[in-house]
């Protein structure tokens, strides 16, 4: 039991953690994606009481905007590489040294681009494919987490961008940059200025509806 609860004490908040703050910034330093999200968050609820681990099901953006966080900085780092160490043959086919799935030309039009409408119907990024991305791996010993690791960041992100206007401190620009990684990234504090949203409950339904 101690040694199931340390795993589940890891792997079960630091992952979730390191998603939420990968979101953060890249939502801070995308401020179009984060307006879009405010509105999306905004329009669909009329109070934070309202946001619940069901009715956050009903975001589509926001669930694209974790996904493509977790493309662009997957909270998962230990042994699972992201990089070959050398040319090898995977699956009988020839990934040369340095390949990373998550930012390969072949599965993702403009892979250095946080571009969360990739995860959303539309034609702009039709070509690419999805399933490249396995944040929670695959197969049976995948991460037995994964529903709760979705609930969880979308509940907490949900009801933050719906109380709170986000914007990056500016030592904060090159967070996501240069980052070792160990059994988690190894991640600097990062800054987020946190400004309450000055509408009352009472006059954004008013303003919304
Ligand atoms: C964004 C959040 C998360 C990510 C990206 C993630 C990722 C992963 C990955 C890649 C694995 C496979 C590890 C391997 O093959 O060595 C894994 C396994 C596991 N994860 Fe998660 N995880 C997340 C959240 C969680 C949460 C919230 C929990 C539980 C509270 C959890 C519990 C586990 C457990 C117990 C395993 C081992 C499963 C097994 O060996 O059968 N994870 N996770």
């Amino acid at each position: 039991m101690a040694t199931n609860a340390s795993v589940l004490i890891l792997v079960g908040s630091e992952t979730t953690a390191t998603l939420l703050c990968g979101a953060a910034f890249l939502l801070t330093t995308h401020p179009e994606m984060l307006k879009r999200l405010e509105h999306e968050i905004r329009s669909a609820f009329r109070s934070e009481k309202d946001i619940t681990l069901t009715s956050v099901g009903q975001l589509p953006f926001m669930l694209a905007c974790l996904s493509e966080t977790m493309r662009c900085y997957p909270p998962f780092v230990a042994g699972a590489f992201r990089q070959t160490p050398k040319d090898v043959l995977i699956d009988g086919k020839f990934e040369p040294q340095g390949y990373a799935v998550n930012r390969d030309e072949r599965y993702w039009k403009e892979p250095e681009r946080f571009a969360p409408k990739r995860w959303m119907d539309g034609l702009e990024y039709k070509g690419d494919q999805l399933d490249a991305m396995q944040p929670f791996s695959t197969g049976p010993r995948n991460c037995i987490g994964r529903n709760l690791a979705y609930a969880e960041a979308r509940l907490i992100l949900a009801k933050l961008v719906f109380s709170f206007d986000m914007s990056l401190a500016a030592s904060n620009d090159h967070w996501l940059h240069n980052q070792k990684a160990y059994i988690v990234w190894d991640k600097p504090l990062l800054y987020v200025h946190l400004l309450r949203e000055a509408v009352p409950d009472s006059e954004r339904e008013h303003h919304i509806y």
